[in-house]
C-alpha cells in the first residue's frame, strides 16, 4: 500500500511503505527522522551542521546550482583537516589513536595519535606549500595503503588544495588520463606497493604516465619505502627530505562549496568521470553517517577494508572516522593469503573493532578457503557490533553464510562514488531493523529515493525501474564533474528532470525495503571494483586487427562479475586467433591495469545487432549467464545468436551450456 504525506512544497508525495506516519500516531525513530529530513531539509541539515566546527557558520543552508542540483552551506567556511584533526586535539583527544596501521605484507604495524597525525600533516602541508601548492591547486596521489597516504590527503585539505587519489592497481595510461584531466601542480607517489605475491614499483608507472601525459606537474614527491627504492630524477623530491626542511602549515579556511577532492570513476565512455566533492557538505554528511548509519561513537574503532583509491576508502578509512573522533584501521593486506583467511578476524580482535565494512567479494574469497569458519573460531570478536557490506549487491548465499557465522547484524548498504555515503542502509545508530536477504533495507534520511518507470512515473511496489534520487540530494553528494558541467547534466540530470539518475535498477517491496538489482548502463562491478566495459571496448577497438567488439560483464561466483570480450577481426586479418586473444588480454592489462581482470576474449565472426547497428549486449549477457533468451524482432541477423552461443559453448564460457533459446 502507498501512503501519502505532504512534502516541503505542499504537494503530495507517495511513500512506498504502508505504515501509518501521520503526526500523532506512533512513529518509529527512523520514519520520524526520514520524513523530517525530506520535508524540512534546511532545518534538518542546519541542525546536523552544528556538529562540526566552522570558522564561519553557514547562514544559507540550501541553494541550487543552475542545473537544479543542491548546494549546501554556501556561505559557511571551514577546513576539513581542522574538523578531523586539530579540532579533536584541541578538545582533548590528542593522545587517542587516530590511526592503527597493520601491514601483514611487510610485517609492519604502527599507531598514530591524533596529535602525531596532526603534526605530520602540518609538516607535510608545509612541504607542499614550499613546492608552491596553494588553495585550489590539484595534487594527484598514487599511493598504497600506508599512513602517509592519509597524511598526504589531509595535507592537501589543510592547504585548501584538491587531491585526486588514483588507485594503485591502475596502469600508467589510466594515471596519465587522470593527470591530464586534473592538471595537478604536484604528484605524490610511494616507491612501491605490495600485492600478495609481488612488489610493485610505482615510480616507473608514474614516470611512464608523466611521459605520455600532456600535463606536466611542477614537482613529484616520492615516499621511499624499504621494500623498493625509487631512483629520483629531475623535478623529483624525497618525501622525508622535504619534511625535514619544512615548517608546519596552518589550516586554510575554505568555502563549504570549495572542492576537497576529485575522484575518478568509471562511466559509460572511455573517459573516467572526475567526481567532485565539496568540503562542508561532505564533513556534515560523513559525521552524520558515522553516528546514524554505523552507530559509532567517538573513541571507538572503525575498520573499512577497502583501498584509499576508492570512494569507500576516501569516506570510511580517511575522513569519516576521524571527523567523528573515532580510530581508523588502515590495512595493507587482503582478505585471504596475507597470510590466511583469518586476517580480518585477527584485526577485529587485535584492534577491538566495533564496526567492520568491506565488499561481499572479500567474504566470498574467505568462504571459499574457510567455509566452516575455522579461522574465526580462533579469535574473540565479541567487540564487533555490526558488519557492513557494499560495493556490489550482497548476494543471498553470502548473506546467509555470514548470518549463520556471526552473532552480529549483517548489513547490506548501497551507495556510489557519486553520493560518497550510503543512500540506503539499515541504520544502526537510529533504529536497527530486521534485514531481508538481497535488500539494502531503507533509504537513509536525506535521500528521497524513488523508482521510476520509463515514462518517469513511480513504479508500484515490487516492480523494477530506474532508481533515482529526488533533488535536493543531501549534503556530501557530488558537486559536479570536474570541468564538465555538460557531462554532469547528461549523465545524471537529463533522464528525469528534478531527479539524479543513479544508473542502478531496482525496486521497493511492499514494506518499503529497497532492492538494488544492478546497473542499467555499461558499468560492471568486478570484485567490488567499478569498471567500464565501454572503456575496455575502446582499448580492444584500437587494436589494428579488430573490426568490431563488445565487452560484457558475466556472472562470476567469486568476483560477482568478470569482463569478457567478443571481437570480430578485420577481413584482412590472417594471423593466429589464439595469439590475437592473448595480445588483446595483454593490451587491456597494459592500458587499464591488472584490476580490470580482463582474461577472456572470444574471436567471433558475427555479433547480434539490431537493424540500426546496436550490439545486443544484454542478450549476450543472458547467454553467457545461462538464461533463457529469445530472438528480438529488431535483430538484423538471427543466425548471429546461434553463432555466438556456439562460440561460448566451445570455450565453456560462464553458464552458456545452461542457456536456452525460447
Ligand atoms: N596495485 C597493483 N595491482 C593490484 C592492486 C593494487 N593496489 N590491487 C589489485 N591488483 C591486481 C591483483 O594483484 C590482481 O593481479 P593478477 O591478475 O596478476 O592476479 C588483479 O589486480 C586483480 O585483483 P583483484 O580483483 O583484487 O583479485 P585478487 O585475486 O588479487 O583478490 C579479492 C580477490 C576478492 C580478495 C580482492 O578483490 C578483494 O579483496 N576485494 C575487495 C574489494 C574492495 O575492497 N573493494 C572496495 C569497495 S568496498
Ligand atoms: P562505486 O561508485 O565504485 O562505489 O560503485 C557504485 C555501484 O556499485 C553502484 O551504482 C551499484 O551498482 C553497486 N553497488 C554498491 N553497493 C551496492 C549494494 N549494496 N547493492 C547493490 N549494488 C551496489
Amino acid at each position: 500500500m502507498l501512503y501519502s504525506v505532504n512534502n516541503r512544497e505542499g504537494e503530495v508525495m507517495l511513500h512506498p511503505w504502508g505504515l501509518d506516519c501521520r503526526p500523532g500516531t506512533a512513529m518509529s525513530s527512523y520514519r520520524n527522522e526520514y520524513h523530517h529530513a525530506i520535508e524540512h531539509p534546511e532545518a534538518f541539515w542546519a541542525e546536523q551542521a552544528k556538529r562540526i566546527p566552522w570558522t564561519t557558520p553557514p547562514r544559507t543552508i540550501l541553494d541550487y546550482d543552475n542545473q537544479g542540483h543542491a548546494r549546501w552551506f554556501v556561505d559557511g567556511e571551514m577546513n576539513t583537516c581542522h574538523a578531523a584533526l586539530d579540532h579533536h586535539v584541541e578538545s582533548g583527544r590528542g593522545e587517542q589513536a587516530a590511526v592503527f596501521w597493520d601491514s601483514p605484507v611487510t610485517g609492519a604495524k604502527r599507531r598514530l595519535s591524533y596529535r602525531e597525525l596532526r603534526d605530520q600533516v602540518a609538516l607535510f602541508a608545509g612541504a607542499l606549500a614550499g613546492l608552491g601548492v596553494t588553495k585550489g591547486d590539484r595534487v594527484v596521489i598514487y599511493m598504497p595503503m600506508v599512513p602517509e597516504t592519509l597524511v598526504a590527503m589531509y595535507a592537501c585539505a589543510r592547504l585548501g588544495a584538491v587531491h585526486s587519489v588514483v588507485f594503485g592497481g591502475f596502469a600508467p595510461h589510466e594515471l596519465a588520463v587522470r593527470i591530464e584531466d586534473a592538471e595537478p601542480k604536484v604528484v605524490i607517489a610511494a616507491s612501491g606497493g605490495v600485492e600478495v605475491d609481488r612488489v610493485i614499483p610505482y615510480k616507473p608507472i608514474v614516470d611512464e604516465a608523466l611521459r605520455t601525459s600532456r600535463h606536466r606537474p611542477d614537482a613529484t614527491v616520492i615516499l621511499q619505502r624499504d621494500l623498493v627504492h625509487a631512483e629520483l630524477g629531475e623535478g623529483n623530491h624525497d618525501w622525508q627530505a622535504l619534511v625535514d626542511a619544512a615548517e608546519p602549515a596552518a589550516c586554510v579556511p575554505v568555502k563549504a562549496t570549495d572542492p576537497l577532492y576529485i575522484l575518478y570513476t568509471s562511466g559509460t565512455t572511455g573517459k573516467p568521470k572526475g567526481v567532485v566533492r565539496d568540503n562542508g557538505g561532505h564533513a556534515v554528511a560523513l559525521h552524520y553517517s558515522m553516528d546514524t548509519v554505523y552507530g559509532m561513537a567517538p573513541g571507538e574503532v572503525f575498520f573499512s577494508a577497502s583501498d584509499v583509491g576508492w570512494v569507500v576508502g576516501h569516506s570510511y578509512i580517511v575522513y569519516a572516522p576521524l571527523l567523528r573522533g573515532c580510530t581508523t584501521l588502515v590495512y595493507e593486506g587482503k582478505p585471504v593469503r596475507t597470510p590466511n583467511a583469518g586476517g580480518f578476524w585477527r584485526l577485529i580482535e587485535e584492534y577491538q573493532v566495533k564496526a567492520f565494512f568491506t565488499a561481499p567479494t572479500a567474504f566470498r574469497a574467505i568462504k571459499k578457503e574457510d567455509p566452516d569458519g575455522e579461522w574465526l573460531a580462533k579469535h574473540d570478536i565479541s567487540c564487533l557490533k555490526a558488519l557492513f557490506l557494499a560495493g556490489e549487491r550482497l548476494d543471498p548465499p553470502t548473506f546467509h553464510w555470514l548470518e549463520d557465522l556471526l552473532a552480529v547484524p549483517v548489513i547490506d548498504h548501497w551507495w556510489q562514488t557519486e553520493t560518497g555515503w550510503p543512500i540506503a542502509a539499515n541504520l544502526q545508530g537510529l533504529e536497527a531493523m530486521s534485514t531481508k536477504a538481497g535488500s539494502a533495507t531503507v533509504p537513509v534520511p536525506g535521500f528521497d529515493v524513488q523508482v521510476l518507470d520509463r515514462d518517469g512515473k513511480r513504479a508500484e511496489a515490487n516492480v523494477q525501474g530506474s532508481v533515482v534520487i529526488r533533488e535536493p540530494m543531501p549534503p556530501g553528494c557530488l558537486a559536479g564533474i570536474w570541468h564538465d558541467p555538460q557531462r554532469f547534466h547528461a549523465a545524471y540530470m537529463a533522464a528525469f528532470p528534478g531527479y539524479y539518475l543513479t544508473g542502478d535498477g531496482g525496486y521497493f517491496d511492499e514494506d518499503g525495503y529497497l532492492f538494488i538489482m544492478g546497473r542499467t548502463d555499461d558499468v560492471i562491478n568486478v570484485a567490488g571494483h567499478r569498471l567500464s566495459t565501454g572503456e575496455m571496448e575502446e582499448v580492444l577497438g584500437a587494436h589494428p586487427a579488430v573490426a568490431e567488439c563488445a565487452v560484457i560483464g558475466i556472472h562470476d561466483a567469486l568476483k560477482g562479475q568478470l569482463p569478457v570480450g567478443l571481437v570480430i577481426p578485420k577481413d584482412s586479418f590472417s594471423g593466429d586467433e589464439v595469439a590475437l586473444e592473448e595480445e588483446l588480454i595483454a593490451l587491456v592489462r597494459e592500458k587499464i591495469g591488472a584490476i580490470a581482470c580482463f582474461k577472456q576474449v572470444l574471436v567471433v565472426s558475427r555479433l547480434p545487432k539490431t537493424r540500426s547497428g546496436k550490439i545486443l549486449r544484454k542478450l549476450l549477457r543472458h547467454i553467457a549467464d545461462g538464461k533463457e533468451y529469445g530472438v528480438p524482432s529488431t535483430i538484423d541477423d538471427p543466425t548471429s545468436l546461434e553463432h555466438v552461443h556456439n562460440a561460448m559453448l566451445e570455450r565453456d564460457l560462464g553458464q552458456a551450456s545452461e542457456a536456452r533459446l525460447v
